[in-house]
């Protein structure tokens, strides 16, 4: 099924991902509806969008099912990433089960309500938990480790059984981890590699929690939401879950290497603190079904993607050290 000229629901459209998911649809369809609550969202993501008349920003919030009814009579396809995150998770797990597997609940009754013609559930690989066998393909146990990777755990649960006992076109697409512009550098909601830019750009040390040997399959925003379009518009993947990520294991020592070395910071040594609650060891992810069902392959390496990215962040002005200074270093806890 072509996504393009369809009329498309994004929900945490004003995330990070979800920005770009939007950027990526509002050239091909006509109508996209952004659904947030703005928690972590920003308007600012959007700004190329606000004088679009084919994007419409509905503040609201997915909790709201009556909410969800309405918006989903007049779609024809849910891009689902409305999120509280990992770090929400450890202090907050209510609410990390409301919104991440209660929410997805709700659009699964409002897409079926209004016979949407499709749900993608993007879900994450933190639902895996560490690696037992790698590369993680999709039949790897999930086992996560937080609250977090088991509300996302659950949505992916809801959204196939909505295919499986009522027939709605669903599926699910695990993303690893992702970078790029608009990533999350603040407080609670703050991204490894957007924290480390910072601290190098400030002369500070990067603050590494455990011992640095533990590893992410890190990919690039456009090659997450390029894979996220592409397994939507792919007709057998109804009912399935896959993995969108680049394929290749990045240690946190190898990714402060890096970037130390991209800002010609090599002098400045990354510091050690107890690791975190919860913390995946191993994230290696198996990218053969994206490549084989739907002709997917993330292109952009960790080299060039944080040449890119470092490229971005100084390009926007921030004012470094004040940044800096509402950085807070915590350990999850
Ligand atoms: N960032 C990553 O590395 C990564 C990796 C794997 C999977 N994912 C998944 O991708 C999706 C997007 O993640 P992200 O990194 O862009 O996160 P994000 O925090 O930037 O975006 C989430 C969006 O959801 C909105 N939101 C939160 N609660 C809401 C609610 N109750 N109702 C409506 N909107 C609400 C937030 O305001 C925000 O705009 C999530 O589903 C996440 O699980 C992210």
């Amino acid at each position: 099924m072509k996504v393009e000229g369809l009329r498309v629901l994004v929900t945490g459209g004003a995330g990070f991902i979800g920005s770009h998911l939007v950027d990526l649809l509002s050239s091909q369809n006509k109508s996209v509806i952004v659904l947030d609550n703005f928690t972590s969202g920003k308007r600012e993501n959007l700004k190329d969008h606000l004088n679009n008349k084919n994007v419409t920003i509905i503040e609201g919030d997915v909790r709201d099912k009556k909410l969800l009814i309405d918006i989903t009579k007049d779609i024809d396809i849910a891009y689902h990433l409305a999120v509280q995150c990992l770090r929400v998770s450890i202090k907050d797990p209510e609410i990390n089960h409301e919104v991440n597997a209660t929410g997805t609940l709700n659009l699964c009754i409002a897409s079926l309500k209004n016979r949407i013609k499709r749900l993608v559930y993007v879900s994450s690989s933190e639902v895996y938990g560490s690696a037992v066998t790698v590369p993680m393909n999709e039949d790897h146990p999930l086992n996560p480790m937080t609250v977090y990777g088991a509300s996302k755990a659950a949505g992916e649960m809801y959204t196939l059984a909505y295919h499986k006992t009522y027939g709605l076109e669903s599926m699910v697409v695990r993303p690893f981890n992702t970078y790029g512009p608009r990533s999350h550098f603040e407080g609670t909601y703050s991204e490894v590699i957007p924290k480390f830019a910072l601290r190098y750009l400030c002369d500070a040390s990067p603050v590494i929690f455990g011992d640095g040997t533990q590893t992410r399959d890190f990919t690039y925003v456009t090659d997450t939401v390029q894979g996220i379009l592409m397994a939507s518009e792919c007709d057998k993947m109804i009912g399935q879950a896959v993995n969108i990520a680049r394929g290749q294991e990045v240690s946190v020592n190898r990714l402060a290497d890096i970037i130390s070395k991209k800002l010609d910071k090599e002098d400045i040594k990354p510091v050690y603190e107890t690791g975190r609650p919860g913390d995946v060891l191993r994230h290696h992810a198996g990218v053969i079904k994206a490549r084989d069902m739907f002709g997917y392959t993330a292109l952009i390496d960790i080299e060039n993607g944080i040449e890119q990215y470092i490229g971005w962040f100084k390009a926007q002005g921030y004012d470094y050290e004040g940044l800096l200074k509402q950085d807070k270093v915590f350990n999850w806890e």
